[in-house]
């Protein structure tokens, strides 16, 4: 461990998460000796930003912040971090700015120590990854990455763990060029972690990602509604970021995942599948059926990967984020595909299933 003064602020944002975890996490970074400030970034909610005042209201080294109004999209997790970003470049010195989300039930001092550790090594970026159900991050594997993929096969981009990792840490040179780019300053909503990733490699910052063997056994699901919302923000960060300058050749370290073992606890599960099911079969209007026609010629019944990247091309160039019937075909489309998915991966094992998700990637960008 180093012996270095604190050089870093640590930046937590919260909305709703169980306020004794979010408060055991702003105190255990407190407590690493590299952090001379925890901040903890809060939202709307009157009841849990009273129960962590409570919990850290004496803690010295901690201070609670409203999340502010930054940025052009719905006002959510972008402002959070744009909001954290600022603090940081303003009212402090600090050298190295870290986020963690605060629904990180194995958050330990060890995430603060690897992501130091790969600043000291001279990266401009670090990104934490880690192990995750086979049925978790679904927009990431489903969309984000088959869509960069898609759109930038020549880059990095496809190949970034993580790409919507909250965890992630920052030189202050590096801080100072994204809150320069417009890009993520307007990106207020669940967009941020996307277009943070994009426009890292877009600068040409470079990444080290590591790796959290422990995983981050977080909140899982209930049926897919319940992230309905992300999914439609982040392909429509994918859209806005087609329009911003192109991702360049970066220094870029990935840790190796070591053993495909996973923790038990993160192999099951990840959604509600049969609520799932009965949401993405109802019928559709004929409005959406319309479009249906207009617009995709694959059998859409069976989204197996290559109808899947088929339908995602076209969902990047069509896609109506302002048109309501746009919201529920994309919606219902990507559903169909994790159900279809799900189904494929019955009776594998943890390493099969995971294979399968990199093999979409893989088919995006050789395409
Ligand atoms: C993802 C979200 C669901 O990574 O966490 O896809």
């Amino acid at each position: 461990m180093s012996s270095a003064p604190a050089q870093s602020l640590v930046a937590v944002p919260f909305l709703s998460e169980a306020p004794d975890l979010v408060a055991a996490t702003l105190e255990e970074a407190r407590a690493h000796p590299a952090v001379g400030l925890v901040l903890g970034i809060h939202g709307d909610d009157g009841t849990v930003n009273a129960a962590v005042g409570e919990l850290v209201g004496g803690s010295h080294g901690i201070d609670l912040v409203p999340q502010r109004r930054i940025g052009s999209f719905r006002p959510g997790k972008g402002d959070a971090i744009n909001t954290g970003f600022r603090f940081f470049l303003d009212e402090t010195g600090f050298q190295r700015l870290h986020f963690y989300d605060a629904d990180i039930r194995s958050f330990d001092r060890s995430w603060i120590e690897r992501a130091e550790s790969a600043l000291d090594k001279g990266f401009q970026a670090v990104r934490h990854f880690y192990p995750r159900s086979p049925t978790d991050g679904m927009i990431t594997w489903m969309v984000t990455r088959p869509g960069f993929g898609l759109l930038w096969p020549e880059s990095v981009l496809p190949w970034i763990e993580q790409p919507m990792s909250g965890e992630v840490a920052f030189e202050r040179d590096s801080v100072a060029v994204l809150t320069s780019d417009p890009v993520v300053v307007a990106q207020s909503d669940w967009g941020i972690d996307t277009a943070i990733t994009h426009r890292s490699v877009a600068h040409g910052l470079s990444i080290y990602e590591t790796f959290a063997p422990q995983g981050k056994d977080h909140q899982l699901y209930g049926s897919l509604e319940e992230l309905r919302t992300m999914l439609l923000e982040c392909l429509h960060t994918l859209q806005r970021l087609r329009g911003a300058s192109a991702p360049r050749p970066i220094r870029h370290f990935a840790e190796s995942a070591g053993s495909d073992e996973a923790p038990a606890a993160i192999q099951r599960i990840a959604y509600d599948v049969d609520a799932t099911r009965a949401l993405a079969l109802q019928p559709w209007s004929p409005d959406q059926l319309e479009l249906l026609h207009q617009h995709f010629d694959q059998d859409l019944k069976d989204l197996h990967a290559a109808t899947w990247l088929a339908v995602l091309g076209v969902l990047l160039e069509k896609f109506d984020a302002s048109s309501p019937d746009w919201q529920e075909v994309a919606f219902r489309l990507w559903m169909r595909r994790v159900l279809t998915y799900s189904e494929a991966i019955e009776g594998l094992t943890y390493t099969e299933a995971m294979s399968q998700l990199r093999a979409l990637v893989h088919r995006a960008a050789t395409r």
